[in-house]
């Protein structure tokens, strides 16, 4: 992460929020292994999990399927399938059956990431990718078996119809992927987003389809870059423009923009650039042109390992929630050794900031069921730590811990990893000219936003004294955040 201008000494507040995990659905494990695994954070209890597929709330119930590889820890050894679990708080899941495997000729080397539309009367579709018999890369439909099974258990995938998106000729055949979720047009045609390399450009493609099963390809893509290499999984959705709601996947007109998020292999990273979507001839216009085409210019998603995210409408609370894949850092090896690699980021709310180019993003509400003893500097105690100080917080016997801190620091630079793209790329007005100081004044509050809560590039503005990092494991002691 970036270098930040941090030797000064910075008021820093911690509270500790100790969790119990009791109530959650994970097996038990025994030894050192158990230790590691995370108490709220999504994992099924064993094996290899990526990309985050298909999240939905429908009929009282969030879905969250996922790319596992039922037979091992590692991704390359076997033919992903979908798992899947329900939810009734995005905090608790009960595992179920795999919910696609590769049995098809149109998804026998792997059923890969895609995405989950409740069509009109409530039925659930999933559009995911196959790795057909031939290893190439087509899009395919499957539906609920029994529609009234509350656990939507089994899915069938249509013989008679798939592959539904065919691969075009000007693809080659690895690159061609990840539908998102179907939104509707003013023309009652539903769209999806995929992935592709078309000559060379890495591009979101736009199908049309007016019963889900025969997709034709819009004429231009929603995205094109040269430069960026292939992009994956694409999510575009709308956001009020104003206030917290979330908005369902097909709203459009006064008072939305667009968010279009991208995943990039190159630096697998996800970026985002907010705008207006037209769905007349299915074109992005980005509030921020400035950024260029290049999606590595855009905004950060996140500043950790974090990628192929994808978000829902939650009617049940009316919000945008997010999910994304955060990988091990340890070897292969390691992953073998504990029999599971990979978590999902606890879900986030994502709103849109008054600036209207930024995203807001803070864990749901429900994490805060999780939260049992609280143990702290002095009762809502603030000190002054300088940098590289060792803090001990007494009283935290568990071994996983919330916690929030609020951090003051008077004065930044470059908060962007490896310099930030966008901070090297454009030229610097004379010192001291107009521009200058407008642009300083900006980039000041950027800074000072977005070292919040630097971890997971997380904040709530409304609740400055509440400032929750994830992940922070067994905290005997706590140490000035030295943000790098
Ligand atoms: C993956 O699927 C292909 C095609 O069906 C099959 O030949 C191969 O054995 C499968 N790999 C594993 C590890 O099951
Ligand atoms: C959408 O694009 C069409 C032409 O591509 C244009 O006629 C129309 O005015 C645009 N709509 C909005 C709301 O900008
Ligand atoms: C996974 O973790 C490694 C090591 O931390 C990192 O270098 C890599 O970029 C990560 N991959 C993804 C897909 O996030």
């Amino acid at each position: 992460m970036a270098r930040l201008g941090l030797a000064v000494c910075a008021a820093v507040c911690f509270h500790l929020c100790i969790l119990i995990s009791s109530s959650s659905s994970i097996p038990a494990e025994t030894g050192s292994h158990a230790v590691r695994r995370t108490a709220y954070h999504f994992q099924p209890a064993k094996n290899w999990q990526n990309d985050p597929n298909g999240p939905m709330y429908h009929n009282g119930m969030y879905h969250l399927f996922y790319q596992y590889n039922p037979r091992s820890a590692l991704w390359d050894t076997g033919n992903l399938s979908w798992g899947h679990s329900v939810s009734g708080d995005l905090v608790n899941w009960a595992a179920l059956p795999t919910a696609l495997d590769p049995t098809s000729p149109f998804d026998a080397n792997g059923c890969w990431s895609g995405s989950a539309t409740i069509l009109p009367g409530g039925l659930p579709a999933i559009l995911y990718t196959g790795i057909d018999s031939r290893k190439q890369q087509v899009q395919n439909v499957a539906f609920p078996k029994n529609p009234s099974d509350p656990l939507l258990r089994e899915w069938e995938k249509p013989a008679r119809h798939n592959a539904v998106i065919a691969l075009p000729a000007d693809v080659p055949g690895d690159r061609f992927r990840d539908p998102s979720t179907a939104w509707l047009g003013g023309d009652g045609l539903w769209r999806t987003a995929v992935s592709a390399e078309v000559d060379g450009v890495a591009s979101t493609l736009v199908y049309r389809s007016s019963d889900f099963l025969r997709w034709e390809r819009s004429a231009a893509p929603l995205h094109a870059s040269r430069a960026a290499g292939m992009v994956e999984c694409p999510d575009l959705f709308p956001v009020a423009e104003h206030g917290r709601a979330g908005l369902d996947t097909s709203a459009n007109g006064a008072g939305v923009r667009h968010v279009l998020k991208l995943s990039v292999m190159d630096t697998l990273q996800d970026y985002y650039m907010v705008g207006w979507y037209n769905d007349t001839a299915d074109a992005f216009s980005p509030a921020e042109p400035e950024r260029g085409d290049d999606c590595r210019s855009w905004r950060r998603l996140d500043y950790g390992h974090v990628y192929a995210s994808k978000s829902f409408f939650d009617a049940r609370k009316n919000r945008r929630v997010l999910w994304a894949w955060a990988n091990e850092s340890d070897s292969q090896a390691d992953d073998v050794a504990r029999g599971w690699s990979g978590v999902q980021t606890f879900p986030r709310e994502l709103w849109l900031d008054e600036d209207g180019k930024q995203l807001l993003q803070w864990p749901v509400e429900e994490i805060e069921t999780l939260r049992r003893k609280r143990a702290g500097l002095r009762r809502g105690g603030t000190r002054m730590l300088d940098a590289g100080a060792l803090q001990e917080i007494v009283g935290v016997a568990s071994s996983q811990a919330d916690v929030e801190g609020l951090f003051k620091i008077p004065s930044l630079q470059d908060p962007e990893p490896g310099g930030g793209r966008e901070a090297g790329r454009r030229p610097k007005p004379a010192a001291g000219s107009p521009e200058a100081v407008r642009r300083e004044g900006r980039h000041r509050a950027r800074r000072r936003r977005a070292v919040r809560a630097p971890r997971v590039g997380l904040r709530r503005p409304a609740r400055a004294h509440r400032r929750l990092l994830q992940g922070v494991q067994a905290p005997r002691q706590v140490q000035t955040p030295h943000v790098h």
